[in-house]
C-alpha cells in the first residue's frame, strides 16, 4: 500500500488497512499522528486533566485471566479487601484532594457479599462527596439488576475492558470456559449502555500473538460501539501467570511504549470528543510513559488512593508503579507530570465525557 500518512490523516480515511499503515508508521511520520491529535484533542476537550481517585477494593478475583497478576490460581497473591473505615478514610482524601471523581476497581466477584458491599460504599461516596464527587465503578461483569442498582446508587460511569476486541485472541489468553466468555463480555458492554452509564473500554497493547491487524480493529471497535470513556496501555508480563512463558516473543519495551502511544493519539483522531485515561501501565514501562499520553491525547489520570498496607498486593502486572507511595506523594508526582506535560489539573469537577453528554441529546 502506497498511501502516506499525511494523506490519510488529511482524508480522515480510516479503516482497518489505512489504522495499519498509521500503526506502523515510522519515527517521522508518527510525528504527524501526535500533533494531529495533540490539535484535536486541544480544539475538543482542552488541556484540562481530570481525576479520578483509584481505589482497589480487593484482589479477590473469580476469574483466572492468563495474563493477570491477581488471577484466582495465582497463589503468591496475598487477597486483601480494604475494610469500611479505609474506604472512608480514602473517600475523605478523594474530596479533600478536590479530585472530583473516584474510581473504585475490583477484582471480579458476583457474590451477593459483593455486590452489597458496592452498594454500601456507593450510598458512603455519595454521601462523604455531597453528590458532588463523580463515581466509575470498575468491577468487570455483573447482572442487568446490578448494574441498574449501582447506577440507582449514584455510580455514572462504568468501565469493562474488552481487553482484545478480537474473539480469538480472546480466547487465547483467557481460558476457555464459561467464566471467561468473549459474548458475555460484549453483552455486558451493552448493558451498561442501556443502563444510562458513561461506558469505558480498552485493551492491552502488545500481547503475545496480537497483530497491527488487530489493534487496528480494537480501534475500530471502540468507535463502533461509541464508548464515551477508554483506559488502554501496554500488557506487562507478569511471572506468576501462563502467559509469562512469551515474555521473550514480545515487542521491546520501548516498541509497546510507542505503538501504546499511537493507539491513544489514533483513538483520540477517530474519537474526538471521548475521555481517555493515561494508565498506570503505561508509567510503568517508562517514568514518561503518562505525561506523553497527555501530550498525544489523554485526558484522565487515576492517581492510586488505596491504602498504602494494600497497595502492594493489587499487582497486576510487574514493576507497578506507586507501590511504595503514599497517596500524597503519588499525587504530587501525578501534578508534576500534568504540568510538564502543558496541562492543568481540573481540580474539583467530574469531567464527565463531552461524547457522553452530546450522544446523550
Ligand atoms: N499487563 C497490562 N495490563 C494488565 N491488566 C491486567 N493484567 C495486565 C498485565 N499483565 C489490565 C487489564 C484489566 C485491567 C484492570 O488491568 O486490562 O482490565
Amino acid at each position: 500500500m502506497n498511501q502516506t500518512v499525511a494523506s490519510i490523516l488529511k482524508q480522515r480515511d480510516f479503516n482497518r488497512e489505512t489504522l495499519v499503515r498509521l500503526l506502523e508508521a515510522d519515527v517521522e511520520e508518527t510525528r504527524l499522528i501526535f500533533s494531529e491529535a495533540a490539535s484535536i484533542k486541544h480544539q475538543k476537550v482542552g488541556n484540562r486533566v481530570y481525576l479520578r481517585g483509584l481505589i482497589e477494593l480487593s484482589n479477590i478475583c473469580a476469574k483466572d485471566c492468563l495474563y493477570c497478576g491477581i488471577r484466582k490460581s495465582n497463589e503468591n497473591c496475598q487477597r486483601y479487601v480494604v475494610s469500611d473505615a479505609e474506604i472512608e478514610k480514602a473517600i475523605q482524601y478523594a474530596v479533600d484532594s478536590r479530585m472530583g471523581s473516584l474510581v473504585i476497581q475490583s477484582g471480579e466477584l458476583q457474590t451477593e457479599n459483593f455486590i452489597e458491599r458496592v452498594n454500601d460504599i456507593l450510598i458512603r461516596a455519595r454521601e462523604i462527596g455531597k453528590g458532588e464527587l463523580g463515581v466509575t465503578l470498575s468491577c468487570g461483569e455483573q447482572s442487568r439488576e446490578t448494574y441498574e442498582k449501582w447506577r440507582e446508587l449514584g455510580a455514572s460511569r462504568y468501565l469493562l475492558r474488552i481487553e482484545s476486541s478480537n474473539q480469538e485472541l480472546y480466547y487465547k489468553i483467557h481460558p476457555q470456559d464459561k467464566t471467561h466468555n468473549f459474548q458475555t463480555r460484549l453483552n455486558a458492554l451493552d448493558l451498561l449502555k442501556s443502563c444510562g452509564y458513561q461506558v469505558g473500554t480498552g485493551v492491552m497493547i502488545g500481547l503475545p500473538f496480537q497483530a497491527m491487524d488487530d489493534l487496528a480493529s480494537d480501534l475500530l471497535f471502540m468507535r463502533d460501539l461509541d464508548i464515551d470513556m477508554c483506559g488502554m496501555g501496554p500488557y506487562i508480563e507478569h511471572r506468576d501467570t501462563p502467559l509469562y512463558q512469551y515474555k521473550n516473543q514480545l515487542l521491546s519495551v520501548s516498541e509497546r511504549i510507542q505503538l501504546s502511544l499511537k493507539m491513544i493519539a489514533l483513538l483520540r483522531i477517530l474519537m474526538q470528543d471521548i475521555n481517555i485515561a493515561s494508565t498506570t501501565a503505561l508509567q510503568a514501562l517508562d517514568k514518561q510513559g503518562r505525561m506523553d499520553a497527555l501530550k498525544v491525547g489523554a485526558n484522565v489520570m487515576m492517581p492510586n488512593i488505596t491504602p498504602g498496607l494494600y497497595r502492594n498486593n493489587y499487582a497486576l502486572y510487574l514493576n507497578k508503579p506507586g507501590m511504595d507511595e503514599e497517596a500524597e506523594d503519588s499525587l504530587r508526582n501525578l501534578e508534576n507530570q500534568v504540568t510538564e506535560a502543558g496541562c492543568v489539573v481540573g481540580y474539583g469537577v467530574k469531567g464527565d465525557s463531552v461524547h457522553f453528554s452530546a450522544r446523550k441529546l
